[in-house]
């Protein structure tokens, strides 16, 4: 039973025993409490600026950390040694967890003025007032894209704590995911038609290779 549940039952207990008759002496249920914050919360920069130059520098920490490096004897793994290595993707990580709760605070998306390509015929991203619409009309939605990117963030953290190389290649590719998760809702959804053709077409692919039997494949 969830504890408003048990609220509800208690409450309802209450009014039984006395009724009918006796005044309620059952205090009315604490309002709930309000979020403490130990200040305001005031954005300088719009949502642009903020990923240019927090987000964007912070996810590529993480993501330079493991990386395949071509030389002329071949390719070898780049993957973090030193303490300094580990540490730099702990601030992409921290950076991360916490920074993407400023686009909790209501702020303009880009800086006056800059519609984003948004006009003419090669347009291919909202302007703010669309993106700022389709944000309003769903906040739910936002906020579960920001979830999903902290929830990345998190898997990094313990990825340091615990040295686990192995895995800073998968954190790579569900950082990259996060990222593109929210932009192809809110910034350019054009591509998403793009997306799902693509994913038609490489299903119908499938499906003829499927038909024609395994022996086609190489
Ligand atoms: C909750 C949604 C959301 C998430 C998550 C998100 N972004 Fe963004 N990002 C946006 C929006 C919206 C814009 C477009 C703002 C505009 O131009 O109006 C944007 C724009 C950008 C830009 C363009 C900045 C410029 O100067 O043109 C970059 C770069 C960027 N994001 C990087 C990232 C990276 C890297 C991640 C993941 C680590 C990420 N974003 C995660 C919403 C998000």
């Amino acid at each position: 039973m969830t504890a408003d549940r048990r609220v509800v039952c208690a409450g309802l207990l209450a009014v039984a025993l006395c009724a009918p008759g006796c005044s309620s002496s059952t205090p009315p249920p604490a309002p709930p409490k309000a979020l403490a914050l130990w200040g305001d919360l005031k954005p300088v920069v719009s949502v642009k600026e903020l990923m240019r130059d927090m987000i964007d520098p912070a996810s590529d920490n993480i993501f330079d950390a493991v990386k395949i490096v071509s030389t002329r004897q071949g390719t070898v793994d780049r993957v973090p040694k030193t303490d300094e290595d580990w540490s730099k993707i702990r601030i992409g990580a921290v950076t991360i967890v916490e920074g993407v709760y400023l686009l909790k605070i209501p702020r303009p998306f880009t800086p006056d003025g800059d519609q984003n390509n948004s006009t003419g015929p090669d347009a291919t991203e909202l302007s703010p007032a669309q993106i700022k619409a389709k944000l309003e009309a769903d906040p739910v939605l936002w906020n579960a894209k920001i979830e999903a990117l902290r929830n990345v963030g998190l898997e990094v953290l313990e990825i340091v704590k615990k040295r686990k190389v192995d895995e800073l290649w998968d954190a790579g590719g569900n950082l990259d995911q996060a990222c593109e998760a929210c932009h192809i809702e809110y910034w350019y959804p054009g591509d998403k038609a793009v997306l799902l053709d693509r994913r038609i077409q490489e299903r119908y692919e499938q499906s003829l290779g499927e038909k024609a039997g395994r022996g086609r494949r190489p």
